[in-house]
């Protein structure tokens, strides 16, 4: 088949876009506002895009705030930090009810029953339950328009400048036990996947 998306031609009973772009890591973004309140969001538009510095963006949409913003994107554009933290088999139930459309100050991590600990170089907080925290400063955002003020996205960018990995997660080789760590990512519609010993295969680089 093929289709145009702005003609939405797919034919198809929901938008196939999301099912094509998989799995997508979830940045599960950490963040508080001016007085203090603490958020968190899960964010499948999301990823590494760099190395040295290591920096890491996520793309949100339009927020059900009046200001048209997510929680967080409005609290790391006023704040200049985030976190984000792994999210796992183990969180996979909390994270997505951490994606529930809450007024800005409701403190999304005790609401989520996870629990929030300080960073070392951030004043955003990160979440204990998760394995990896990335403590990333503001670098900028991009704005993408939509089709209609509707669609419009903006996409954060961060530098990560503190990195915590759980040692109970790496292997006597010093290598980041991944299987065990039981990483999960965004397939289309509600669907997810799992990074474990099934899935997980090794190939070298060619020359
Ligand atoms: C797994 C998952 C991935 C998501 N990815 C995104 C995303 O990339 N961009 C976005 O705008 N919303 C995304 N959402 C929805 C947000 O998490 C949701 O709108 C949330 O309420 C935003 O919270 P905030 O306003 O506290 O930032 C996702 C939800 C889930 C469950």
């Amino acid at each position: 088949m093929f289709y145009e998306p702005k003609k939405k031609n797919h034919g198809l009973p929901q938008n196939p876009f999301n099912s094509l772009i998989i799995p997508r890591p979830i940045g599960w973004i950490s963040s508080t506002d001016k007085t203090g309140v603490r958020n968190l969001a899960p964010y499948s538009f999301f990823n590494a895009v760099s190395y040295s510095p290591p920096t890491v963006m996520f793309s949100g949409g339009v927020g059900s705030a009046a200001d048209g913003l997510k929680d967080s994107v409005r609290n790391i554009e006023s704040m200049g930090e985030f976190v984000c933290n792994l999210a796992t088999w183990d969180t996979r139930e909390k994270m997505n009810k951490s994606s529930e459309a809450l007024p800005p100050d409701c403190d999304e991590i005790s609401l989520s029953g996870l629990t929030a600990i300080p960073s070392k170089l951030v004043n955003a907080p990160r979440i204990k339950e998760a394995p990896v925290h990335l403590e990333c400063r503001y670098l900028k955002s991009v704005e993408i328009p939509g089709w209609t003020e509707a669609d419009a996205y903006r996409v954060i960018f961060g530098e990560v400048v503190g990195i915590h990995i759980d040692d109970e997660f790496i292997t006597e080789e010093g290598l980041v036990d991944v299987m065990k760590m039981l990483v999960i990512g965004r397939l289309g519609y509600n669907d997810y996947t799992r990074v474990d010993g099934e899935s997980l295969f090794s190939m070298g680089r060619p020359g």
